[in-house]
């Protein structure tokens, strides 16, 4: 169903794929940790926008956290918190995902 392997995404790095999240089509944002993965939905709870600077691109801030390029909030990788911006202590949506065969699957 998703094709996407971990090696296509750079260690530390992002990428969006569309999957079917409990049966709606999603934009997901998949973060590669090392072996592992996680993933969001790319919406972001401040105002519901996609949190990619271009389609497929995403920025990380020099702390290490997620930029939503809307209007600036900032997300820490291990649970997708907001830590700043304008949805502090806010989260973006998790999907949970598994990486089985070097492939990233929703669990
Ligand atoms: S929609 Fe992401 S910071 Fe506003």
């Amino acid at each position: 169903m998703t094709g996407l392997r971990l090696e296509q995404i750079e260690d530390g790095g992002f990428a969006e794929v569309q999957w079917l999240v409990e049966g709606v089509p999603e934009s997901v944002i998949v973060h590669r940790d090392g072996d592992t993965a996680r993933a969001w939905l790319n919406i972001c709870p401040h105002a519901g926008r996609s949190l990619e600077v271009a389609p497929g691109h995403f920025v990380k801030t020099r702390d290490g956290h997620l930029l939503c390029a809307a209007h600036g909030a900032t997300f820490e990788l291990a649970h997708g918190e907001c830590v700043g911006g304008p949805c502090r202590g806010q989260h973006l949506v998790a999907v949970a995902v598994e990486v089985r065969d070097g492939e990233v699957r929703q669990r």
